[in-house]
């Protein structure tokens, strides 16, 4: 199995709708928050993002930096605040950083309150919508964001019912309904990505394949921390099936008859990973 070979199962109707809801949301708002996943920075974003957005200004949030490799995630800074763009890093699971995602929004929003400012328009509120694709974060930035002030909010016209305008800081309202992105699933690499962090539902692709993909980038990029989660030695040239075997035994996934129960070494794999049970990875290279 290589990774060019990793597929994923998609469906290019969802997409169509997502795109359509997304440019009709765009039009309600002044910054947009792009929120990807700290350890697939790349894999996460939206190819399209950019061509709906326009000259809209947008600020990037990194999200998960708990779970992602510290020294790799520096890098990802650097590299997106490199090609110009705004970002913060965050971790919506303990609020770390979301004050200062807070002053980039109102950093980005100062040329569009300058704009206003000269046709005389004043004290209008900067209207801000978080969008990424599933299992980013969103609704929990969105929840965090919005926590006591929720009985502020008040329906106003040209938002789909149920959704709501609510004061986040001084002239900023948040839209609570985040936007929806579809990734990039034609890139068998970004599947891969999509897969192993769990953005993506299991029932669109093959778990083994995806497991055997997961400890060869781990056998390559973190070997010792397969070594000290499930107490194996993990030698030179190591193969994603020899480690198996060596975590089927050292956690006693066996199946009837004293076989090794390889499908129960790739769930808890997967769920170890995951969880963040197996340790901090990125696994886009910056
Ligand atoms: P979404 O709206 O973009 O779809 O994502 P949502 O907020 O529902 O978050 C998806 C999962 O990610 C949630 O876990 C949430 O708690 C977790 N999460 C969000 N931000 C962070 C973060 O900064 N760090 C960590 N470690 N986790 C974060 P969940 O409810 O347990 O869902 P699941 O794990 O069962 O998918």
């Amino acid at each position: 199995m290589r990774v060019e070979d990793f597929k994923i199962q998609w469906f290019p109707g969802h997409m169509t709708k997502a795109k359509r809801m997304m440019e009709a949301q765009i039009k309600l708002v002044d910054v947009v928050v792009e929120m990807l996943d700290a350890r697939i920075p790349r894999s996460s974003t939206n190819p399209m993002l950019q061509n709906v957005l326009g000259a809209k200004p947008k600020v990037i949030a990194l999200n998960k930096i708990d779970m992602a490799d510290t020294a790799k995630t520096e890098l990802w800074l650097e590299k997106l605040k490199h090609s110009g763009l705004p970002v913060c890093k965050i971790d919506c699971a303990t609020g770390k950083g979301v004050k200062q995602l807070i002053s980039a929004i109102q950093l980005a929003a100062k040329p569009v309150i300058d704009k206003w400012l000269k046709k005389g328009v004043r004290n209008r509120p900067v209207r801000v919508m978080i969008v990424g694709i599933p299992n980013v974060g969103k609704s929990t930035l969105i929840n965090r964001l919005v926590g006591k002030n929720k009985v502020m909010a008040a329906d106003k016209p040209g938002v789909t019912r149920g959704q709501q305008w609510v004061t986040i800081a001084k002239g900023l309202e948040l839209l609570d309904t985040p936007g929806v992105l579809w990734p990039k699933f034609e890139d068998p690499s970004v599947g891969f990505a999509l897969a192993a962090t769990g953005a993506i539902k299991e029932d669109v692709f093959d778990r083994q394949d995806a497991v055997q993909l997961l400890l060869d980038f781990l056998l390559q990029k973190y070997p010792e921390a397969l070594a000290s989660k499930y107490a194996v030695t993990v030698e030179e040239g190591e193969t994603a099936q020899s480690v198996m075997a060596k975590i089927a035994t050292a956690r006693g996934c066996l199946k009837a008859g004293g076989m090794l129960d390889l499908d129960k070494v790739d769930q808890l794999v997967l769920r170890d990973f995951r969880s963040g049970r197996l340790g901090r990875f990125t696994v886009d290279e910056p």
